[in-house]
């Protein structure tokens, strides 16, 4: 098969992903996909940097043996403790969530004050804060760590009066610090946009200046077309691509996120146990 003919691979730690897989298919409706969610293995935001990095392989190697011509690390978690193990091992290119994010980040913030939210690990990891840093010396982040938002969304609680009031709660030190962009530093965290933009709007702040949200997942499927581009790596086809589906457990529940969040059909979707690929 050629390169350019060969499916991305995209992975996560479960189900969010979805939203950077729903925005890759959006903005690349020709590229093949295979989508593997670690369902039985989350959630990886509790979890340590060593073994977050150890499934993070696992799931690389099983996406190689699938033929992917290209890594998208979906979740945030494994962006910001495996990227740079993944890069180091893998022959093809390895796209993150965190580098988009921020650049967009940097080209909204006018007063270079940016709110960062996310797991425990991808805030503890320090992550956002160093890329942020590394192209800007000047910005200020901020960061907190939202770990309701998770269950929250997964119970479809995603306009309840209950998500608003742990928002505004988790917003407000960030609010005081006079951000202006708010980067969604988890793969959740974009179906939660209408609580977000309610707790950050001026009139919920109260201070009337309203802030940016940058959905990590919309930038990263725009540098994941174009470091298609520039490798030559679009596939030129005229008929519907082939869509995959892998997960490590409930599978029902998974088709079910996809009907509830994105309203779409995810099929098929297979089972596997990762142990029986290493
Ligand atoms: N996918 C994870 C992330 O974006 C959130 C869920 C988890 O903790 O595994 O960080």
């Amino acid at each position: 098969m050629k390169p350019g003919q060969r499916p991305i691979g995209v992975f996560d730690s479960g189900v969010g992903g979805l939203t950077v897989l729903d925005a890759i298919m959006r903005q690349l409706p020709h590229e093949p996909t295979i989508y593997f969610g670690d369902t039985a293995r989350v959630p990886y935001g509790s979890k340590s940097q060593a073994v977050v990095t150890r499934f993070s392989l696992e799931i690389a190697e099983f996406l190689m043996r699938q033929r992917v011509k290209m890594l998208v690390v979906a979740c945030n978690t494994a962006s910001a403790y495996a990227l740079s193990a993944l890069t180091d091992r893998l022959s093809i290119p390895v796209i993150g969530v965190i580098e988009p994010g921020v650049r967009a980040a940097l080209t909204a913030s006018r007063n270079r004050r940016i709110g960062v939210i996310g797991t425990e690990g991808t805030i503890r990891s320090g992550a956002y804060a160093r890329a942020i840093q590394r192209l800007d010396g000047k910005a200020r982040i901020f960061g907190q760590t939202c770990p309701l938002f998770v269950p929250l969304v997964e119970e479809g609680w995603i306009r309840h009066p209950v998500t608003l009031k742990i928002a505004g709660t988790y917003l407000r030190p960030l609010l005081r610090r006079r951000i202006d962009t708010l980067v969604l530093g988890c793969t959740h965290y974009p179906l939660l946009k209408g609580v977000l933009q309610e707790v950050t709007s001026s009139r919920g702040n109260g201070r009337g200046n309203t802030v940016a949200l940058i959905d990590s997942a919309e930038e990263t499927a725009t540098v994941v077309s174009e470091v298609l581009d520039s490798l030559g790596l679009k596939r030129r086809a005229a008929s519907p691509p082939e869509r995959r589906y892998f997960v490590t457990d409930a599978p029902k529940k998974f088709i079910q996120f996809g009907l509830r969040f994105l309203r779409k059909r995810l099929t098929p979707v297979h089972l596997v146990d990762i142990g029986t690929w290493i």
